[in-house]
């Protein structure tokens, strides 16, 4: 089953929105795997966004994601990455529509709340990437057979 990881910036932590951002990944049916809070070092912070690494945004990336806790969540489900970054919307606020978390609650591109992985190639390295092999847990739902076809 196809994996994304999802990250909830600092902002979405510092304005209380861990719950209503979960909400939505779990109200459409995406599985949960794996789940932490934790405070990113800057060694991790360069090696998930190492390929922005010559932007000139790239400083100012890091510092964001390393400024604050961040809860990490990988999912699972059918077309994870593409129906995740569906729910989260454009990266820049401005472009996302209304529904998505961005369209709804962000401003600004380096405030737009939430990450998810953008292949699903990198949902799975950046998953081994975030979390260790015990942190994971593969397990079936009682719905699951309502949801996946
Ligand atoms: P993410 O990786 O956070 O899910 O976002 P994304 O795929 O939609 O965007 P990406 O191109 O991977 O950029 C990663 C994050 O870098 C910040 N950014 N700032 N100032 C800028 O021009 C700029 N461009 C990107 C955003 O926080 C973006 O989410
Ligand atoms: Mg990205």
């Amino acid at each position: 089953m196809e994996r994304t990881l999802i990250i909830i910036k600092p902002d979405g932590v510092q304005r209380g929105l861990v719950g209503e951002i979960i909400r939505r990944f779990e109200q459409r049916g995406l599985r949960i795997v794996g789940m932490k809070f934790m405070q990113v070092s800057r060694e991790l912070a360069e090696q998930h966004y190492a390929v922005h690494r010559e932007k000139p945004f790239f400083n100012s990336l890091v510092e964001y994601i390393t400024a604050s806790p961040v809860v990490v969540m990988a999912l699972e489900g059918t077309n994870a990455v593409l129906n995740a970054r569906n729910i989260i919307g454009a990266t820049q606020p401005s472009e996302a529509k209304a529904g998505t978390i961005r369209g709804d609650f962000a401003l600004e591109i380096g405030r737009n709340l939430v990450h998810g992985s953008d292949s699903p190639e990198n949902g799975t390295a950046e998953v081994a990437l975030w979390f260790k092999p015990e942190e994971l847990i593969s397990w079936q739902r009682d719905v699951d057979r309502w949801i996946f076809e």
